[in-house]
């Protein structure tokens, strides 16, 4: 390692709450070990599951403070310990551009287990790359828990976010006809990706009975309210296929329905998701999904960031670019 690879910035979350404070520190970065590499970061994607790390609810005496942000990224590599392999066994070389998941990805530099780490080619943005196995997988964990295939009517709800954007894209690939809810300013991208936007609120049992007149067989919530809930119920022949990543209240398991992720009560599924990864990367590279980008902001404004996503309308992968 040179000695400008030493330290470097590093967005860090310095006291917790909601919203938390935010700071961009200097940190040492770490020599290489077995199995490792440093990476200089182009691109860190920020997640919802964040703010629930911001808020300081998985550090009740703030001994992890302060805490380096993001838990995925892309980056190339900038020094190499022994045995450093990547996800697909290949030996990792300064000048590598990989992507994954990692804590602390909202840094200059960071040193990271390559062993989970895909490689990023030139034509696939650094962004998308950082955005796209947490998200993607969990789209997949949730049309696999459905068993969504040809012919089905999915109904998801949130389809403008980012695991919703997946989900609609993955669905549509797979046959189904999606029915996808989000406000009328994300309609016209969801349209392009093959599925027929209808506005949530008021009235949307109606809105996509209308749509779907024999109801719909599939549905997916990455919203988790009261209205993604009953709407689903109301719709679905069997509540066994509505799947939520996001209500852990466990109404939708009462209402027979399932939930994954790390929620309480809610399967992880960490096979199918393993299983999804090298999927993803390849859909990916083939240019078979895109992941929508809302905003990039710069190391700096990692406050604004955080801010942007917490409105809960991004509308896309929020990224930082340090
Ligand atoms: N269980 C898991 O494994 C897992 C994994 C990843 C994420 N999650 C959770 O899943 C949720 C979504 O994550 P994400 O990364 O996709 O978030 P995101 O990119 O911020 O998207 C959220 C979406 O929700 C929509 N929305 C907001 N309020 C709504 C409402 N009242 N009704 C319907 N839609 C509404 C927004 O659509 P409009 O802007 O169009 O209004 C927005 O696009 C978060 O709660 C996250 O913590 C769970």
């Amino acid at each position: 390692m040179t000695d400008s690879d030493r330290s470097a910035p590093a967005l860090a979350v310095t006291a917790y709450g909601r919203p938390a404070r935010f700071e961009v520190i200097e940190r040492g970065v770490a020599a290489p070990g077995p199995g490792q590499a440093v990476l200089r970061i182009e691109a860190a994607s920020l997640n919802p599951y964040d703010l629930t790390i911001a808020s300081g609810a998985n550090d009740p005496d703030g001994k992890r403070l302060p805490l380096v942000m993001a838990l995925e990224g892309a980056g190339v590599v900038t020094a190499v310990g022994a045995d450093a392999v990547d996800a697909t066994g290949r030996e990792v070389r300064v000048g590598d551009a990989l992507f994954g998941s990692f804590g602390g990805a909202a840094a200059g530099l960071v040193t990271v287990p390559t062993a989970g780490l895909f490689r990023r080619p030139a034509e696939v943005d650094a962004g998308e790359a950082a955005g796209l196995l947490l998200v993607g997988t969990t789209a997949e964990h949730a049309l696999e828990t459905v068993v969504v295939r040809e012919g089905d009517t999915v109904l998801v709800h949130g389809a403008s976010g980012s695991v919703g954007s997946l989900a609609v894209q993955l669905a549509a690939q797979r046959g189904a006809t999606v029915i996808a809810t989000a406000s009328v300013g994300h309609h016209e991208r969801l349209r392009g990706s093959g599925a027929i936007p209808v506005i949530y609120g008021d009235g949307l049992v109606e809105r996509v009975r209308e749509l779907a007149p024999q109801g719909v067989t599939a549905a997916i919530d990455t919203v988790g309210t009261d209205e993604a809930l009953e709407t689903s119920v109301a719709l679905l022949d069997d509540p066994e296929r509505l799947v939520s990543i996001a209500n852990f209240s466990g109404a939708v398991q009462e209402a027979g329905g399932r939930v994954i992720g790390s929620g309480p009560g809610a399967d992880p599924g960490r096979e199918i998701r393993a299983a999804a990864r090298p999927r993803l990367v390849e859909a990916r590279v083939a240019g078979a999904i895109h992941v929508p980008i809302a905003r990039r902001f710069p190391l700096r404004a990692g406050a604004d960031a955080y801010a942007f996503l917490a409105d809960g309308h991004a509308g896309g992968k929020v990224i930082i670019e340090p």
